[in-house]
């Protein structure tokens, strides 16, 4: 379905994420006839490059992030065609002026604002927006997470952008609620009238949420050392999912129903205290190590560092105190060089009450629902069956399986090309609320403080191409639990 007609303008437009996905997931949605003929897109970025530089990067951009059977010499063409640049001094007064003559031509349209910045940009942004006289009722302004470095400046950036952009044109954005996969995490909840019966404390013994990366820092070293995977990932990718699996049913599926939802899951996590921090909550940093690819360095050696404070890894023991989650345990974890690109989200039940096999059938494994977020999207229930053939009674467990790949064949659409679309949409459901970000915020606090105390264990080493360090892996051992994948 089109979209109305819109301007984007892209902060940090020669950056990582315009590159990597911004123009990429643009250049998609006009490959598939979604951008109105007078969709424009207008860079931004302190670098003074001339217009023809800039759309040499984003043509370099989309041969580098886009396969090449999806990228028509035409179509390419004509999505350079929509490209426009304009240096601005996101802290200075240059290029504003610029800017606001640029826009004068779209302002009858939609503009959306997308701070593809640090967080420490998105106030002085704003503010020259408003300035310039930006900022009016036909704007939008996006922001990329994470929004601030703990409660304190999350609270003080929100303020900034709020003096500027009302609720409900401020859009923050998690990308993994843009996943395919993650939305399909509603449709099954809220769809099959099969789970929800089970979807308790009562049923459900345990929950695993694991977003492993293969990868290391990937060029972004700069901002990753000051950020940390707990900043990076959990504070906001699997605090959401966690959210998603733990959310009663919305009333609607409207932005704020949503949202209330989430935000009551939220305000219900367990704390984690400065006290009880090391017991429940495992960091790691890399060492030297192998990926698919061979030998890779470890962190240190990576930044050219001697020492660094910054997790690559997190494991979690969480837990959400309300009626229906009490004792399930969240467990959590995420990670840069592990041993393989995974994330999925698996829900373990409870054992049978009594079993009447003899123990020659074997042992009886608890019924699991994996849901797979990437690769391979899918959900996966394995069973329990009786192992076909003449051997008597011997049980085995099967997956029932759905792969989204093999049932819809379908190029599965990168996330940011339907959030950038919602927002031009006006649709906020898959953005996160001023006060998501601040109760994400405010359960992390103490973890952070815990991890500054000078007496404080620095992070587990682990080999690059593991599951992490040993201790992530007692966290769950302890409770006589393991995780799913075998790390
Ligand atoms: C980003 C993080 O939000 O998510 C990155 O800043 C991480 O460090 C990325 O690599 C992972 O996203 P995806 O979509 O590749 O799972």
């Amino acid at each position: 379905i089109p979209v109305s007609s819109f301007a984007l303008v892209v902060f940090g437009a020669t950056g990582d994420l315009a590159r990597r996905k911004l123009l990429p997931a643009m250049f998609q949605r006009d490959v598939a006839g979604q951008l109105p003929d007078d969709a424009h897109i207008f860079g931004a970025a302190r670098a003074r490059l001339a217009e023809g530089e800039f759309l040499l990067l984003a043509r370099q951009a989309i041969e580098e992030h886009v396969p090449a059977p999806e990228r028509a010499a035409a179509s390419v063409e004509r999505f350079l065609a929509r490209l426009r640049y304009v240096a601005v001094e996101a802290t200075g007064e240059e290029g504003w002026r610029e800017l606001a003559v640029a826009l004068a031509s779209v302002q009858d349209r939609i503009i959306v604002f997308y701070l593809a910045t640090g967080p420490a940009l998105f106030g002085p942004i704003c503010e020259r927006l408003a300035r310039f006289g930006l900022a009016g009722g036909n704007t939008r302004v996006v922001v990329e997470k994470p929004v601030g470095r703990d409660l304190a400046s999350a609270q003080a950036v929100n303020t900034m952008i709020g003096s500027v952009f009302p609720e409900e044109r401020t859009y923050r954005i998690d990308h993994y609620l843009g996943k395919e996969t993650v939305q399909n995490l509603m449709a099954f909840r809220f769809a099959n009238g099969l789970f929800e019966p089970l979807w308790n404390a009562a049923h459900i013994d345990h929950v695993q949420i694991t977003v492993a990366e293969s990868l290391g820092v990937e060029g972004r070293a700069g901002y990753y050392d000051t950020a940390g995977a707990l900043r990076d990932m959990v504070q906001n990718h699997l605090l959401q999912l966690l959210c998603l699996v733990a959310m009663e049913p919305p009333a609607r599926l409207d932005a704020d129903a949503v949202r209330d939802e989430k935000l009551k899951v939220l305000c219900a996590l367990e704390p984690i205290t400065e006290a009880n921090a090391a017991y429940n909550v495992v960091r790691g940093q890399y060492r030297a190590g192998a990926s698919a690819s061979g030998p890779v360095p470890g962190y240190l050696e990576e930044l050219g560092l001697e020492e660094s404070p910054a997790e690559t890894f997190v494991a979690i023991k969480a837990g959400v105190k309300n009626w229906r989650w009490a004792g399930v345990p969240f467990y959590l974890r995420t990670g840069k060089r592990l041993a393989a690109r995974v994330s999925e989200i698996v829900i373990t039940f409870r054992a049978v009450a009594h079993s009447v096999f003899k123990p020659s059938a074997g042992p009886i494994i608890a019924n699991r629902l994996v849901i797979r977020l990437q690769p391979d999207e899918g959900v996966q229930l394995w069973l329990m069956i009786k192992d076909p053939g003449p051997g008597g009674m011997r049980l085995r467990q099967v997956p029932l399986d759905m792969s989204f790949a093999t049932a819809f064949g379908l190029r599965n659409p990168d996330a940011y090309e339907r959030l950038v679309l919602d927002v031009v949409r006006g649709n906020q459901t898959l953005f996160m609320r001023r006060d998501e970000v601040e109760a994400a915020w405010r359960w992390i606090g103490p973890i952070l403080e815990a991890w500054s105390h000078p007496a404080a264990e620095p992070p587990k080493p682990y080999t690059a191409g593991t599951w992490g360090p040993a201790a992530a892996i007692a966290l769950i051992e302890r409770d006589g639990r393991t995780w799913a994948d075998g790390g």
